[in-house]
């Protein structure tokens, strides 16, 4: 764990309270005309477009606006410095929404219209199961930016991550419950039974709480539909557990978080990686306070590009950066560098694309990458090797107006 700081987001009212409610926040970052020049593969690519398949609407884009986020700081700081060696990348934003059936669609307009390079995307591993064996077919590289689900990499050749998996985060949110409570025994756990990635994540939790000799209580589980969690909290707390641990979404999340407390609960609350924004912050209000986050990325990580990384994201956001705007930063840096690797063996700008796609799905495998998240690599399967973790815990100001995510020592 490093130092302890914050960053501090005003509980301001967003699309997080209800269902559907982000629909208009697309924003037209959507390009319908950036590749045409790639059509004709003999072409010189002016720009070099790369896909961002994210959630820009629906509940998902709560962790979805902070992906846009990243990546349009990253393609700003990488044109900057000159692109890929004098050739400017061109993020190009197809909105996933929240389920399968809009992230193929995104996934075939990047491949088949818009001709990318590859593709940072989706958020939901839920999502990643269903496109990216499109990609796969089609092959394209695909970086998760935030896909935690066991087996994400195992999709195929062409399919890695910058996410680290839930088996590497997870087991520290409870290990830094215990340090904060060693009393704690009794254990409730929930989770989101039609989400792939929270079904991964309490696999991970219920064995960590079983290796800690905890004694695991009752499962409980919901959908990331849901806005009444009355019955399963009821359940869970009747049996008087010292810590609840949940696998969902940002929006079920913040509200099971909130009925818990509202129902008189008053133990440790451990959130999953679908939890960890600012944006849960709207939805538990002042009873998100206390809630604890493992976190794959510390705003205070030093070096060089994350300094920059950051300076972007408090200029623009005036809060500290998020992990899901880091991590889609650090995935778009993994294109552009491999990218300039490439391009000094053969121009990048003159390949024809289906060639382009192959050789930058090995050149991406084969590096090594200083980005905000650390220094980064890849397996031969393209499952992502990263050092640093950290917990961190919401803390909410006494007269209930700021949220902030403290990094624990
Ligand atoms: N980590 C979450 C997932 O994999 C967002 O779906």
């Amino acid at each position: 764990m490093k130092n302890a700081f914050i960053r501090t987001t005003a509980l301001l009212p967003i699309c997080a309270l209800f269902l559907n409610s982000c629909s208009g926040s697309n924003t037209n970052t959507n390009t319908n005309n950036t590749t045409n020049n790639s059509t004709a593969n003999t072409e010189t690519l002016s720009v070099i477009p790369i896909g961002i398949a994210v959630a820009q609407t629906s509940n998902v884009a709560l962790l979805g606006q902070e992906q846009v986020a990243g990546a349009k700081i990253a393609e700003k700081y990488f044109n900057d410095q000159g692109g890929i060696n004098g050739t400017p990348i061109k993020l190009v934003f197809q909105d996933t929404a929240g389920d399968e059936a809009g992230t193929i669609n995104a996934f075939q307009t990047l491949i088949n219209r818009d001709k990318v390079v590859g593709i940072v995307g989706p958020t939901l591993s839920q999502q990643a199961f269903s496109a990216d064996p499109i990609a796969e077919r089609s092959k394209i590289p695909v970086l998760g930016p935030s896909n935690t689900a066991k087996g994400i990499p195992e999709i195929g050749d062409y399919i890695a991550r910058v996410s680290a998996p839930v088996s590497v985060v997870a087991p520290n949110s409870i290990k830094a419950a215990l340090k904060l409570n060693p009393n704690i025994k009794k254990v409730a756990v929930f989770y989101a039974q039609n989400d792939a990635f929270s079904k991964s994540e309490t696999e991970i939790f219920q064995q960590t709480v079983k290796e800690q000799g905890l004694e695991l209580v009752t499962v409980q589980k919901f959908q990331t539909s849901d806005t009444d969690f009355q019955s399963q909290a009821t359940n869970a707390t009747n049996l008087k557990p010292d810590l609840v641990i949940i696998s969902g979404l940002a929006a079920d999340g913040g509200n099971l978080v909130r009925q818990l407390r509202e129902l008189g609960y008053k133990g440790l609350i451990v959130g999953g990686n679908g939890l960890n924004t600012s944006n849960i912050l709207p939805v538990c209000k002042a009873l998100c306070d206390g809630v604890l986050i493992a976190q794959a990325y510390s705003p205070e990580h030093p070096g060089e590009i994350n300094a920059a990384f950051r300076k972007a994201y408090l200029d623009k956001f005036k809060k500290e950066p998020p992990q899901f705007s880091a991590q889609a930063f650090a995935a778009v840096q993994v294109y552009v560098e491999a990218l300039k690797s490439l391009d000094q063996k053969s121009k990048v700008n003159k390949l024809q694309i289906p060639g382009l796609r192959t050789e930058l799905n090995k050149q991406i495998l084969a590096g090594k990458y200083n980005t905000p998240l650390g220094e980064i690599g890849f397996t031969p399967i393209g499952e992502v090797i990263q050092k640093d973790f950290y917990v961190a815990q919401i803390k909410i100001e006494k007269d209930g107006s700021q949220g902030k995510f403290t990094f624990l020592k």
